[in-house]
C-alpha cells in the first residue's frame, strides 16, 4: 500500500471513538486470539478492504485488499501474526509479557472516491504465566528445638501477573490459622515474570507438632496453589551421658535415665498413634495397628523429630 494511505489511517484513528472493548487472555509462549468483532453488515468484498491491527503506534498486522503485507509492520510482529478474514480474528503467536496491552482493529473501505474508515474496535490483551507450586525453605541450618524460633520462607516462580495474596496455613491439633504476609516481589528483567516470596518466624511448640503449608492466590480466577506441608515437631531431649565416678550415682542415674527413656518411648508411641489417626486418606494402615513393634515406629518418628519437609502422618 502507499505510504500516504498508511499515514492517513494513523491520523484518522482517534482514541476514545471506539465503542467495542473486548478482553482476551493468553498464556506466555502460547497464542493470543484477538477479536476484531466485525460482522461486515454491508457484505463488502475483502478486496475492497484494508484491515489494520495496531498497538499504540506499532502496526501489528495489515491485510491490504485480502493480502497480508509485512512492509509496515513493527519488526517484532513479523511472522508472529495471522489474520483470519472469516472470523476477523488475529492470532498473535508466542506471546510474551511485553505483548500485554490494548490493540486496535481498524477497517477502511477503499472506494474510487478514496479511503473511508468504516469500523474500529479495541481489544485488551492480558498475559498470564502460571506460578510454580510454592516451596517452603528453612532459613537456618540445624535441628528444630522446642520453644525456639524457626524462620521459614516460601517462594513461587515464575508467574504473571503479581498474585493477589500469599499466606501461611498453620495447623496445630484441630486448630487451623491462616496468616497473610506481605509479598516480596522480584521481577526478571528479560521475561518480566515474577518470583514471589513471603517469610515468617514460627514458634516451635514444646509438646505437639505443627503442620505448615503455604498458599499462593493467583489472579484470573485460578485456584490457589498449595505447597507441600511441612511438619514441625519438637526434638526429643536426648540424655547426655556424663562420666560418673561413683558407682552408686551411676546406678541411680542409670535407673533415672532408663525411666526417662521408657516414658519418652511411651509418649512418642502415643503421640504417633494420635497423629496417624488424623490422616485417614493417606496413612499406611500398618502403622496404626495397636500391636506395633518399636522397629515399625522408629523410622517415622526419627524423621518427624528433625522437622524435615514432609507431611504430618
Ligand atoms: C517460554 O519459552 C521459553 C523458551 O522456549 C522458555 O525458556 C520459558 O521457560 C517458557 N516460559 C513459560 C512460562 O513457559
Ligand atoms: C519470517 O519468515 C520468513 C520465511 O519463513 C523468513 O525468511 C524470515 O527471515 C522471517 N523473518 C523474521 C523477522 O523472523
Ligand atoms: C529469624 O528472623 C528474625 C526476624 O527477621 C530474626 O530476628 C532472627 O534472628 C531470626 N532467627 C534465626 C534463628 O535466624
Ligand atoms: C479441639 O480439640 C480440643 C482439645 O483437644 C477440644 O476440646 C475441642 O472440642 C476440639 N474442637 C473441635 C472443633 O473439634
Ligand atoms: C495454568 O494453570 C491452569 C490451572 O490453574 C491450567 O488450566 C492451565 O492449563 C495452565 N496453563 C499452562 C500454560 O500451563
Ligand atoms: C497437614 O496439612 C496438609 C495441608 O493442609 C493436610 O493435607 C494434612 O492432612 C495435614 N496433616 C495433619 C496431620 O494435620
Amino acid at each position: 500500500m502507499e505510504l500516504c494511505e498508511f499515514f492517513l489511517h494513523l491520523m484518522t484513528f482517534l482514541p476514545g471513538t471506539a465503542v467495542n472493548m473486548l478482553q482476551e487472555e493468553a498464556f506466555v509462549n502460547h497464542t493470543a486470539y484477538l477479536q476484531c468483532n466485525f460482522h461486515n453488515p454491508d457484505n463488502i468484498d475483502v478486496k475492497e478492504l484494508i484491515v489494520f491491527w495496531q498497538k499504540e503506534s506499532e502496526v501489528v498486522n495489515e491485510v491490504y485488499r485480502g493480502e497480508e503485507l509485512s512492509d509496515n509492520l513493527d519488526p517484532k510482529y513479523i511472522n508472529r501474526t495471522k489474520m483470519d478474514m472469516n472470523t476477523w480474528t488475529l492470532s498473535l503467536l508466542n506471546v510474551g509479557i511485553m505483548d500485554e496491552g490494548q490493540y486496535v482493529c481498524i477497517i477502511q473501505h477503499k472506494k474510487s472516491s478514496g479511503l473511508e474508515k468504516i469500523y474500529d474496535s479495541k481489544c485488551q490483551l492480558f498475559v498470564i504465566a502460571n506460578y510454580s507450586q510454592p516451596e517452603i525453605v528453612k532459613l537456618h541450618k540445624g535441628t528444630v528445638k522446642p520453644g525456639t524460633a524457626l524462620n521459614l520462607s516460601c517462594s513461587s516462580s515464575w508467574g504473571y501477573p503479581e498474585p493477589t495474596q500469599m499466606s501461611w496455613q498453620v495447623s496445630k491439633g484441630n486448630l487451623t490459622e491462616e496468616h497473610v504476609d506481605q509479598v516480596a516481589v522480584f521481577q526478571d528483567d528479560k521475561t518480566k515474570l515474577y518470583k514471589v516470596t513471603i517469610t515468617r518466624t514460627f514458634q516451635v511448640p514444646m509438646d505437639t507438632h505443627i503442620n505448615i503449608s503455604c498458599l499462593v492466590y493467583p489472579t484470573w480466577k485460578m485456584e490457589s496453589l498449595v505447597s507441600k506441608s511441612l511438619c514441625i515437631a519438637p526434638e526429643p531431649v536426648t540424655p547426655v551421658m556424663q562420666p560418673i565416678i561413683l558407682p552408686a550415682v551411676g546406678l541411680i542415674a542409670g535407673v533415672v535415665i532408663a525411666g526417662v527413656v521408657l516414658v519418652m518411648v511411651v509418649r512418642k508411641r502415643s503421640r504417633c498413634n494420635t497423629s496417624t489417626s488424623h490422616s485417614s486418606q493417606m496413612g499406611t494402615e500398618v502403622n496404626r495397628q495397636p500391636n506395633n513393634k518399636d522397629e515399625d515406629l522408629k523410622p517415622m518418628t526419627m524423621q518427624l523429630w528433625r522437622g524435615e519437609m514432609q507431611s504430618c502422618h
